[in-house]
């Protein structure tokens, strides 16, 4: 029997991404196929998302949706179906999903992602002719209300909801005078409802109400059940811990695949690595470090305390002194960004640094760097080391969260396969 989900995410590859759960959620569809499962994605209609849109159809309208008219629109995504909340007054407006063009939060974010769950509650429970779903998944505090929704004010009969956390770090908090707009009955304001310390909680209310709730690795799973993880939440995730399940994350194995990747100067398989030296040179190149002369380690990243890039910016004189070079792509605080570049400045050819987002350059990192650096403080799942996996780009990583369940130290495994150590280890 085929299980239909409706997706909810904020973002999605290939329409709008600013991190990791666009990679998943792009992907997931297409991984669940296989176990019978046909998964509809809704997403906000973001200018780029509007854009990106193929043929589409609308199939339902809201006169007004938490105050502002929507419609629904029908349309495809990597081959599987797609909803896009087509709401002007929310989504079309020319900045980041969550950002304005300066960098400050939407004013309105709280009630812009209501609006979306209340949506995606609707579609869940019935609301529009001809669709019915199973499962409700809900991503992150963006779309963490639709089980709120679901619980306290469905549209019809309401499926089994799963929240699942990309990250404990981002929970969506507003003040109180937000409830007064959410549409929601006066019950739902409650400790075990959507109030958190005095204010709504978007993520808190979605984990209070969801059937079941996932992380992306186990690790973190069992991580966020203690306060310096679990950010507020970890008595509840506590509480509902016989529905806390940790599943590692996957990556699209067509999009991030050195042997047919348009964006390498050398495409190769594990038979033929020695083609990565052309991807290493054209890198070095590109990026106008010293060929061939000593480790070439890369960064590709958010620039935050999250990812430890204060940490890794600390020891770059000394990384540099041991006869290392860095190629660094990232964005993020300025005060980072400009640590990096002015590293850059004291170690010409040794390091060198990009700002900014750039996805076909993080593929040639990905095929020419010796090792990936993640010295995460804490991390989910993170993608950017099963990239490096996959492409040969050895990933270097601090042990936490789901790094720990993916990058499995090398006379570990070969341990477990009964074979002597391939390095001498201290510990
Ligand atoms: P997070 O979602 O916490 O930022 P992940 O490792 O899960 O971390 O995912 C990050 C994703 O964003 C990866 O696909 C990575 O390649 C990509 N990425 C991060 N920074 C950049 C950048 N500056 N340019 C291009 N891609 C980037
Ligand atoms: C979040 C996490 C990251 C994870 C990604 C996708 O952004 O920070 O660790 O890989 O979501 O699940």
């Amino acid at each position: 029997m085929t299980i239909r989900v409706l997706s909810i995410a904020s973002e999605a590859v290939p329409l709008v991404k600013t991190g990791g759960l666009a990679d998943v959620v792009g992907a997931l569809p297409g991984a669940v196929v296989a176990h019978d499962v046909a998964m509809t994605t809704l997403l906000p209609g973001y200018p780029a998302v509007m854009a990106g849109l193929g043929k589409t159809k609308a199939i339902h309208s809201w006169p007004a949706l938490l105050g502002e008219p929507a419609r629904l629109l029908a349309g495809t995504i990597g081959g599987h179906r797609l909803m896009v909340l087509d709401a002007p007054g929310f989504f079309r407006r020319e900045g980041g999903p969550y950002v304005d063009g300066a960098g400050r939060d939407w004013a309105d974010n709280g009630l812009r992602f209501a609006a979306f769950s209340r949506a995606a509650a609707d579609i869940a429970s019935g609301a529009v002719r001809g669709e019915t779903f199973d499962i409700a998944h809900a991503h992150d505090w963006q779309a963490a209300m639709a089980a709120a929704y679901l619980r306290f004010a469905p549209a019809g009969e309401a499926p089994p909801s799963l929240v699942t956390i990309h990250n404990m770090a981002f929970q969506g908090h507003y003040p109180r005078a937000l409830f007064d707009q959410l549409d929601l009955p006066a019950e739902a304001w409650a400790i075990n409802g959507v109030e958190y310390h005095g204010g709504v909680g978007f993520l808190k209310a979605g984990l209070e109400a969801a059937w079941a709730i996932t992380t992306v690795s186990p690790t973190y799973a069992r991580e966020i059940r203690s306060p310096e993880f679990g950010m507020g939440l970890d008595g509840l995730i506590r509480a509902r811990a016989g529905q806390v399940h940790g599943i590692v994350n996957g990556i699209d194995a067509h999009d991030w695949n050195p042997a047919h990747d348009p964006h390498l100067a050398a495409p190769f398989t594990a038979r033929t690595l020695g083609r990565r030296a052309a991807n290493t040179a054209a890198i070095e190149a590109e990026f106008g470090l010293a060929p061939g002369t000593g480790p070439l380690f890369v960064v590709i990243s958010r620039l935050t305390w999250q990812k430890g890039m204060d940490v890794l910016l600390q020891g770059l004189d000394h990384l540099v002194g041991c006869g290392a070079r860095l190629a660094l792509l990232g964005s993020g605080d300025k005060a980072l960004e400009a640590g990096f570049v002015a590293a850059a400045g004291r170690h010409p050819g040794r390091i060198a640094v990009r700002i900014g987002y750039d996805e076909a350059l993080s593929h040639r990192m990905q095929g020419g760097g010796d090792a990936i650096l993640v010295p995460s403080r804490f991390e989910p799942c993170g993608l950017t080391q099963l990239y490096g996996l996959a492409y040969g780009c050895v990933p270097v990583v601090s042990r936490t969260g789901g790094l720990v369940d993916t990058v499995v130290d090398a006379n570990l495994a070969r341990s477990r396969r009964g074979l002597p150590p391939a390095y001498n280890s201290t510990r």
